[in-house]
């Protein structure tokens, strides 16, 4: 029996640990999941609608740290999550993704000798501004076991000089998410409740730092979305840091000037993916999001100047279109009028069976270690 803790901190984590818990209670012979949620994001439209959407359970400890700069928050999470770890004894700790929960808890296992495996192992962005690909470099080095959702990602660490056999090609594990609850996404009335059933829309998010504390690199994108909303509704729920920047930028009124710009609160899981599975064209600097488009074939433009996920470029949708005005409104033209980019086919892996092969490699392993 392997006891395994499985972490979750902000909103892009509970899509890629859902399936692996879910996973994890159809083997209850082989696996006793616990979740811990560090609290990193706290509000019920940024974390309780997920549990709800996603059929998570609650989580068995909740460390509630909250927001803080990354030093501070980073700090608490190492600080609460530590006792939960000497008190549980875990065989494994299971982290996702790249934000400063992943990297926190990481760091307390390996100081503890405690076994960690990485989902979402190798992207990169090259971009080390990012406080996320920091994130990934260091959880990248630390952890014991590499699940990475793409050749490209394999390539990465090997060139880091992390061994091969730490590495395991197992997919992408949101995909599991999508596939599982996409049917019943989109019979969920959403497009109706905004309005949209007959008409063409768009569909926006933006929360990089990089974006949105800056006031010449949004003010870039407002212009562009005023181009691309004269010609259909923008789609637009907020994420709370974006709305505090915008706030503070003293730019609402001008974001509230742009008419079909339709600005809503943050969407669960669910009503998400129901508007971006119908959409003409996502606009986007999210990570996940460019993979998602990829998986439902829906143009996507990334507005940041580099991606960590080139797959979705290479394979799917996305086309990365950086922040300049005028590159986003051309860009969005193309995707209007036909021209954008088709998916060549799936992404290899990305087929719904992620979280099983993860069950399968860290069982593998423990076979390894024993026989040893
Ligand atoms: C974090 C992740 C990012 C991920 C994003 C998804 C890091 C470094 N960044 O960024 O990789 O793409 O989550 O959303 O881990 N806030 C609330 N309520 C919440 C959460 C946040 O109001 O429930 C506000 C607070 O003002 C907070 C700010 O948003 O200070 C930023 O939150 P934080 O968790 O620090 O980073 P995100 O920008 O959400």
């Amino acid at each position: 029996m392997l006891k395994v803790i499985n972490v979750v901190g902000a909103r892009p984590n509970f899509m890629k640990v859902a399936p692996i818990v879910a996973a994890m209670k159809e083997r209850p012979a082989r696996f006793r999941p616990l979740v811990v949620h560090t609290g990193q994001h706290y509000d019920a439209a940024m974390s309780d609608s997920f549990f709800r959407d996603l059929d998570l359970p609650q989580p068995d400890t909740h460390l509630g740290v909250g927001s803080g700069s990354h030093a501070a928050q980073t700090a608490a999470v190492m600080e609460r999550f530590e006792p939960v770890v000497l008190r549980e004894k875990p065989d494994w700790v299971l982290v996702v993704g790249d934000v400063n929960s992943t990297i926190a808890c990481a760091l307390v296992c390996v100081k503890l000798g405690i076994k960690v495996a990485h989902v979402e192992a190798g992207l990169r962005s090259r971009d080390r501004t990012m406080p996320e690909e920091i994130n990934r470099l260091l959880t990248d080095q630390i952890a014991d076991l590499l699940f990475t959702p793409s050749p490209d990602a394999d390539q990465n660490l090997l060139a880091e000089g992390i061994p091969a056999e730490r590495i395991r090609f197992v997919g992408n594990v949101m995909i599991d998410s999508l596939q599982k609850n996409l049917d019943v996404a989109r019979t969920l009335p959403t497009k109706e409740q905004l309005g949209l059933t007959s008409i063409d829309y768009a569909l926006l998010t933006l929360h990089r730092p990089s974006n949105v504390d800056l006031r010449e690199s949004l003010e870039r994108i407002l212009d562009a979305l005023e181009a691309v909303a004269a010609k259909l509704p923008i789609i637009f729920p907020v994420h709370p840091r974006t709305r505090k920047t915008i706030s503070e930028l003293e730019l609402s009124e001008r974001v509230i000037s742009i008419k079909n710009l339709r600005i809503i609160e943050p969407l669960g899981y669910l009503d998400f993916l129901n508007l971006s599975a119908g959409a003409r064209l996502v606009l986007t600097d999210s990570g996940g999001i460019q993979e998602e488009t990829t998986a439902l074939g829906i143009p996507c433009l990334t507005l940041r100047e580099n991606t960590e996920r080139p797959i979705t470029v290479e394979m799917g949708t996305n086309v990365v279109v950086g922040t300049d005005t005028e590159k986003i409104i051309s860009a969005a033209s193309a995707a209007l009028n036909g021209s954008a980019k088709k998916a060549l086919c799936q992404p290899p892996l990305w087929d719904g069976h992620t979280s099983e092969r993860i069950l399968d490699a860290l069982d593998e392993f423990a076979v390894i270690q024993k026989s040893r």
